[in-house]
């Protein structure tokens, strides 16, 4: 069992939801939908498409990004169907739809917000994605989008201050050595059992779509503007302790169970993992760059998709004040952010061997 808190996103439809503040994830499934066709037309073996199709989503959330994901894949199916058969899909295949994410994940908002109209039978496979959560070959197409920067858990030594890995800032910023290595090494550990337990769910010749974003190869998280908001909100816990609204060693003993790996990092990855063979690793350009550069709309989408695990351990009115001073910080050090180095939005496809 993990002692690291899940991070879930902010549930529901309020204002501060994830479900309302995620246009820029659902910007990059547009994006790379055309790419996404193509590897589907030239990579999906014709003989996979039959009676019944299943498609996975692992990393769902609430919605409503996770249904423009499987419906690109169902439609990019159907075509590649249509035009290789001549036949009409709805004659011959039911489409099932299979929504992952952690147990502590809004399923209700998710499935009472299903689309109308949907052409898929739907169900939800709740627990972690590092483990097995469905029987083997029980899909054909799995995609995951913006959930393949997670680790299990903050890796050993990171938040206790005689480690020679403590982490004194709140994320890997690349510019500690040995903080950088101990997230590598349990992101690499994490994505190697997340790839066993696929391989052993997907039929075989199975695909996985994964749409994210990486680090170029040198580059250095602090050196984007996502890492350059992440350290904005380390420093707007570090003043809130300065202040005396939380205790210092609350701040000190916290980091975050993600890893935005470089494009060489992951590729070594999945060599070494065996288990799929990369069809393509796609430099997909992001219609809003790396993120929108409006202080306010960085303070809030960083809130939808961070605010439930850091109001676990900080609580909400505190996290909601740090988010207060994030968007000041932005504001404030706007040049820093403008002159951030480019990150890299992919889409990878991978084919089980
Ligand atoms: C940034 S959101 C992306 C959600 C959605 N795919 C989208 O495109 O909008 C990341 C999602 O991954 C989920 N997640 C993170 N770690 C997970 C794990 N170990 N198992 C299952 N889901 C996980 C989170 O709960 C969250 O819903």
């Amino acid at each position: 069992m993990s002692t690291t808190p899940e991070w879930i996103m902010i549930g529901g439809e309020g204002p501060e939801s994830y479900n309302q503040h995620s246009s820029y994830q659902r910007a990059l499934l547009e994006a790379a939908k055309e790419k996404m066709n193509e590897a589907i037309s030239a990579k999906l073996s014709l003989d996979l498409i039959s009676d019944r199709f299943s498609v996975a989503d692992f990393g769902c959330a609430s919605g409503p990004n996770t249904f423009v994901a499987v419906q690109n894949i169902i439609d990019a199916v159907e075509d590649k169907y249509r035009k290789e058969t001549g036949q009409n899909p709805a004659d011959n295949i039911e489409f099932q739809v299979l929504f992952n994410d952690f147990t502590t994940n809004d399923f209700n908002t998710l499935f009472q917000s299903l689309p109308q109209g949907r052409r898929y039978y739907s169900a939800g496979v709740p627990g972690s994605f590092f483990e097995r959560v469905l029987p083997k070959q029980s899909f054909h197409i799995g995609v995951i989008n913006y959930a393949f920067h997670f680790t299990s858990k903050i890796p050993k030594g990171i938040t206790d201050r005689d480690s020679p890995s403590w982490n004194r800032d709140m994320h890997c910023t690349g510019f500690n050595e040995a903080v950088k290595k101990a997230y590598l090494d349990q992101y690499s550990a994490d994505t190697k059992e997340l790839l066993d337990a696929r391989a052993e769910e997907l039929v075989p010749e199975g695909l996985m779509l994964i749409f994210g974003s990486c680090l170029r190869d040198g580059v250095k998280m602090s050196e984007t503007s996502k890492g350059i908001v992440m350290d904005f909100i380390g420093d707007s816990f570090n003043d809130l302790a300065q202040q005396g609204v939380i205790e210092q060693d609350k701040v000190d003993s916290f980091s975050t169970p993600l890893y935005i790996a470089e494009e060489g990092e992951i590729r070594q990855i999945i060599k070494e993992n065996g288990k799929f063979t990369i069809e393509a690793f796609e430099d997909i350009i992001h219609p809003n760059s790396e993120f929108p550069l409006d202080p306010k709309i960085l303070a809030i989408s960083f809130r939808a998709s961070y605010g439930a695990f850091l109001a676990a351990h900080f609580g909400a009115d505190v996290m909601r004040k740090a988010f207060e001073l994030v968007e000041v910080k932005a504001r404030e050090q706007f040049t820093r952010l403008k002159n951030a180095k480019p990150g890299m939005q992919y889409l990878i496809v991978l084919r089980k061997n």
